[in-house]
């Protein structure tokens, strides 16, 4: 019998965790060939998570350099794309997210005449903007792919209004979720220094669009809510981007109850988001899970491609603005209704089914 050969391609650190749950499932069905590629976007970030789910990749661009601009990063990685599938010469390559590994892979697969599998497509603010370069990236993506699995019913619906055939989408719930619960069923231990009696507030923040001042606001307005709480300890596990982590150690480096660590492998991180009493994020990924785990997230930013959390109340945005960041922060510590009202425990964005829902996709297609 004829394999399938699937390249499933990761970039970043939650293209990997996202990933992995297809990955490891596609891996259990005879009929597939499944190769890894890691173009190492990220480095060590990327080797935490894979090293975590137990996934070696087949081949490693290792493309990652200090500080990479986008121009830059995308042309290496066409380049070297270019030689892996001329050499690979896969029936089809998946994709997850928006990076710009996301947008290259889906380019040069593009050139080369290989069908791709967009995994988490759909995502729009509508505005280029924003979260920059993220929506070119997916918008590229949607216009390339052969498969979009959309996480869900809002997602499905944004591809059809950019003409996307309803028969080439599939609403698969997003597989972050299967990652979480795979993680957070198991007992981890967060080998951190953390005060057990006081109350935790988990922060990461790393987009590119909040460089420069507004990513300053972002400390000043954490700092000035760890003074006014020295009875609530602030974790920050710092992004590497070295415009995110100069400043953060700058601004906040001396705070006593703020925390400031390497970013943490993924199942700490996970215990740590079980942990805490409020979030405080920009993180895509982060948006997803914490209300699946009950707790109430404040997204540092004006506009986001997951509305559905907003809208059910549990995530509320207050951009990368001091005032706003003050004084909802401060309500969900001192407000026992406000805080209960957003930390319910819903999972809009999937059931835990997602990489089930893919792998039967491709099954379907390729018998
Ligand atoms: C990238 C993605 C973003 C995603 C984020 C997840 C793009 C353009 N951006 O942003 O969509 O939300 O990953 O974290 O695709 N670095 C390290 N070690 C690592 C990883 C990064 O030192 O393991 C540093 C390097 O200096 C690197 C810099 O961070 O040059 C930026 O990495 P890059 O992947 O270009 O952008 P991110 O901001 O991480
Ligand atoms: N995460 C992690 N360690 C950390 C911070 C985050 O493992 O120190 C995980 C988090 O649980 C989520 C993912 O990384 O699944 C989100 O990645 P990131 O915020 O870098 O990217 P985004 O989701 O914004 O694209």
């Amino acid at each position: 019998m004829k394999k399938e050969k699937i390249l499933c391609v990761v970039g970043t650190r939650p293209e990997a965790i996202k990933m992995a749950p297809v990955i490891l499932a596609l891996k259990r069905e005879p009929e597939f060939d499944v190769r890894v590629l890691a173009t190492a976007q990220h480095r060590h970030m990327l080797d935490q998570v894979l090293d975590f789910f137990g996934i070696k990749p087949d081949i490693d661009l290792n493309v990652m350099r200090p500080n990479q601009a986008l121009t830059e990063l995308t042309a290496r990685l066409l380049l070297e794309l270019d030689g892996v599938l001329k050499t690979e010469k896969p029936d089809m390559a998946l994709v997850q997210g928006d990076t710009t590994t996301v947008m290259t892979v889906a380019l040069a697969c593009f050139y080369h005449r290989i069908p791709v599998g967009h995994v988490e497509a759909g995502l729009r603010t509508w505005d280029m903007r924003n979260p920059f370069p993220e929506e070119a990236n997916r918008v590229i993506t949607g216009k390339l792919a052969r498969w979009h699995f959309a996480p869900t019913e809002n997602s499905r619906r944004n591809l059809l209004q950019e003409g996307v055939s309803d028969a080439d989408i599939v609403v698969t719930g997003n597989t972050v979720i299967d990652a979480l619960l795979m993680t957070a069923a198991q007992d981890i231990r967060l080998d951190i220094p953390l005060d057990g009696n006081k109350r935790l507030v988990l922060v990461t923040s790393h987009r590119r669009e909040n460089f420069g001042e507004p990513f300053r606001n972002i400390c000043r307005a954490l700092r000035a809510l760890a003074e006014a709480n020295p009875s609530v300890q602030f974790l920050y596990p710092v992004h590497p981007n070295p415009n995110v982590k100069d400043v953060a150690y700058e601004l906040l480096g001396a705070c006593p109850n703020i925390l400031l660590c390497e970013p943490l492998d993924y199942a700490p991180f996970v215990a740590a988001m079980k942990r805490s009493y409020l979030i405080i994020s920009d993180s895509g990924g982060v948006q997803e899970e914490a209300p699946a785990l009950g707790k109430p997230v404040l997204v540092l930013r004006d506009e986001t491609e997951r509305p559905e959390a907003v809208e059910q109340g549990v995530v509320k945005l207050v951009g990368p603005n001091y005032d706003r960041i003050v004084k909802e922060a401060q309500t969900l510590l001192d407000d026992e209704n406000a805080y209960r009202s957003m930390a319910r425990g819903i999972s809009p964005y999937g059931d835990g089914h997602g990489a089930e829902r893919i792998v039967k996709t491709l099954s379907d297609h390729f018998s």
